[in-house]
């Protein structure tokens, strides 16, 4: 009987719903586009509804194009359920399937339990309305429990200070917490609990590489760390209950999957990393999406950086599996800022033309880019940041803006880069690559020049969906190891070998790290 795994991929603009085989081939999929909300200068928030209404229709787009695939799935109720006589007769395709949700991390949702019904939009990762917050918890004179507990800055983008903000700020929140009904939950946890029955007993829960996230839970015991609760005053009945990234979370309860198991939930760039194939200590990928995001997998030893980078886990694949860990430098604008040469500036039509304009020159004529709209992430860790673009003269064009903007994230993975090998000791020699903007060749021949590594970028990309599909499939016994899919995506791959000489690398670099410098200091 053919196997089959679906994978929820629900990131910061994007909801898609993918069909995965048992040899890691993408059967087929259907993706919707998010829409973020910008209710004042530095807020992002997404419809809690919309994000699941987004992720029903990919789910129902799929399966319809799965069937006419010649597949069948209407009477599936997982892998439990074994195909019936009659149907092997008529030589009718059944198939198992379990499914995995993989998601954009941090974004902080609050919901009535008696209700299920939303109780404020979410709160976007990248949003910063917390800065003030954030200011006086890191002057308390025991905030250096936070980084020890959890491996975390305490800084805008994790969920607690925007689960702090809510429930301080928000009154119909304020009101639920006090009467015990307020639950909160990461976007895996949203989803996890409607697709499990919503108010009509859903599980409420979230695995722990998206509690990793959350500057509650302890990374040693993988339990919510009631010190750290105490810190940032937050009701444990709030919490979700913890679960490993891979295990039977509950089951699909209606639409065209009821019945269907939910066997993963990881955040995306965790998630990545699986599908990137880096299982083992010393492997490490960076996913350009909405942001850029490094993980350095550091095996079952949770690394303390000392270069500007955070701990997190990376996945624990089963109940009583030991966790393996990460070094992740975040990278707040990568995709984001093509977005906002588009929508904002109308340098161009669509992202991809980015590429085009940045392909007509050699240089970007002596400009820097800084994209440090939100503030800038690792390693810099600056609230006070923001976009400077330094070295214009009557000579740039829009095709200098372009490479200077695609040259931004690549300067910021390369001080990334510098800070993983001073953490991890042994050098990176090559970097896996994913995401919307490795598809450009123009974007990977830059980082790999930036580098001076080879930047290597599998011909299936899928890799956040894939890496929750793994996870989901090796829970239902799908795969026994992940070894198992060593060879799954080889054939294909693309490398990028560094042409800029070591000289010009450092030069420019240097011009970056001023560039960076002029970024500080423009907020109040
Ligand atoms: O930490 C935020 C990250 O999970 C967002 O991912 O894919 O929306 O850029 P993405």
């Amino acid at each position: 009987m053919p196997e089959f795994i679906g994978a929820v991929d629900q990131g910061t603009t994007s909801s898609r719903f993918l069909i995965f085989d048992k040899q890691g081939n993408l059967i087929t999929h259907h993706q919707i586009e998010l829409e973020q909300e910008y209710p004042r200068p530095g807020w992002v928030e997404h419809d809690p509804y919309k994000i699941l209404e987004s992720v029903l229709t990919c789910i129902e787009n799929t399966i319809a194009r799965f069937e006419l695939m010649g597949h069948k799935i209407s009477d599936i109720k997982g892998r439990l359920k074994w195909i019936t006589r009659r149907e092997i007769k008529a030589n009718v395709d059944c198939v198992q399937l379990a499914i995995g949700i993989t998601n954009q991390r941090e974004t902080t949702l609050m919901w009535d339990r008696k209700t299920g019904k939303p109780l404020h939009n979410a709160i976007v990762w990248s949003d910063v309305r917390t800065d003030e917050l954030v200011h006086q918890l890191k002057k308390r004179p025991d905030s250096d429990i936070v980084v020890d507990r959890c491996g975390l800055e305490i800084t805008s983008y994790f969920s607690a200070v925007k689960l702090a903000w809510l429930l301080k700020n928000d009154k119909n929140v304020a009101e639920a917490a006090k009467e015990k009904r307020a639950a909160f939950g990461t976007v895996d946890s949203w989803l996890l609990y409607n697709l499990s029955g919503g108010a009509d007993g859903g599980s409420h829960c979230t695995d722990v590489t998206n509690a990793s996230r959350t500057l509650l839970m302890n990374l040693k015991s993988l339990k919510w760390d009631p010190e750290l609760l105490k810190f940032f005053d937050i009701p444990d009945h709030v919490l979700p209950s913890l679960v490993s990234s891979s295990e039977k979370y509950g089951e699909v309860h209606k639409g065209v999957l009821k019945g269907v198991p939910i066997t993963s939930c990881m955040g995306d760039q965790q998630a990545a990393l699986l599908g990137q194939k880096c299982f083992d200590k010393g492997d490490a990928k960076s996913t350009f999406g909405t942001g850029a995001f490094m993980l350095f997998n550091t095996g079952t030893t949770a690394v303390k950086s000392s270069h500007g980078l955070i701990t997190t886990v990376a996945f624990q694949l089963g109940r009583n599996a030991k966790p393996n860990y990460a070094l992740e430098g975040s990278v707040a604008v990568a995709g984001s800022s093509l977005r906002w040469l588009r929508d904002n500036l109308r340098l161009i039509d669509s992202m991809e033309q980015v590429s085009e304009l940045a392909s007509r020159v050699q240089d970007t004529g002596g400009v820097y880019f800084v994209t440090a709209f939100s503030g800038l992430f690792a390693p810099y860790w600056r609230d006070d940041a923001r976009g400077t673009m330094v070295g214009l003269t009557s000579y740039t064009n829009k095709y200098h803006l372009a490479r200077a903007t695609f040259e931004s994230m690549s300067f910021q993975t390369r001080a990334i880069l510098e800070s993983m090998n001073l953490d991890a000791t042994v050098p990176l020699k090559v970097l896996k690559v994913d995401g919307g903007v490795s598809n450009s060749d123009v974007a990977m021949q830059i980082q790999a020049d930036l580098l001076g590594i080879e930047v290597h970028r599998p011909a299936m990309r899928e890799t956040t969906a894939l890496g929750v599909a793994i996870a989901a499939g090796l829970a239902v016994g799908v795969w026994k190891g992940v070894h198992e899919l060593d060879q799954v995506n080889q054939k294909g791959t693309t490398v990028f070998v560094p042409h800029l000489d070591k000289e010009a690398r450092e030069e420019k670099y240097q011009a970056w790290r001023r560039a960076v410098e002029a970024s500080y200091n423009w907020t109040d």
